[in-house]
């Protein structure tokens, strides 16, 4: 995947998010041109904070048991309580991990911030191992900014 059909997608994901009607469907949208747009992208979904859990909202790939993520666990957990972007190259080497599908093997999970609050997060995983670099941290960052803005709503 190059650099320009990154920012063709980034570009499909701006127009979808700014015309979507509500919240949940600029969620539902970027998942799935994420999704298609990415071929190494397997499982893609969107987690949101509810007190101190994360709640599984839209997503496309296998279902997952985790529908609810306490901050404390898991690669998501971890992602939302340190604020910060997480890139896991191998999952089985990863103790925090919680396992979705057998055959994922790296995962990459984005934290969606509004300021320091942290409102849900953007969660990947593919099953090729060291799936995501620099250019994935780059269009997940802004999505997830784009994202935050359809969430918290206009100031
Ligand atoms: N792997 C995540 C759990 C979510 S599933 O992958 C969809 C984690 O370790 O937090």
């Amino acid at each position: 995947m190059t650099d320009t059909d990154r920012e063709g997608l980034l570009t499909a994901i701006r127009s979808a998010i700014q015309s979507a009607p509500n919240a949940e469907s600029a969620m539902t949208q970027a998942v799935r041109l994420l999704k298609d747009g990415v071929p190494y992208y397997t499982w893609v979904g969107v987690y949101l904070l509810d007190g101190n859990e994360l709640v599984l909202g839209p997503y496309l790939g296998k279902p997952s048991p985790h529908t609810r993520i306490p901050l404390g666990r898991g690669i998501c957990g971890a992602a939302a309580s340190e604020k910060q972007t997480i890139v896991v190259d191998d999952v089985n080497a990863d103790a925090r991990y919680l396992a979705c599908s057998i055959e994922t093997r790296s995962e990459i999970v984005v934290p969606i911030l509004d300021g320091a609050d942290v409102l849900g997060e953007i969660d990947i995983d593919s099953d090729a191992r060291a799936a995501f670099g620099d250019a994935d941290r780059r269009l997940l960052e802004q999505v997830a900014a784009l994202l935050a803005e359809g969430i918290a709503g206009p100031e």
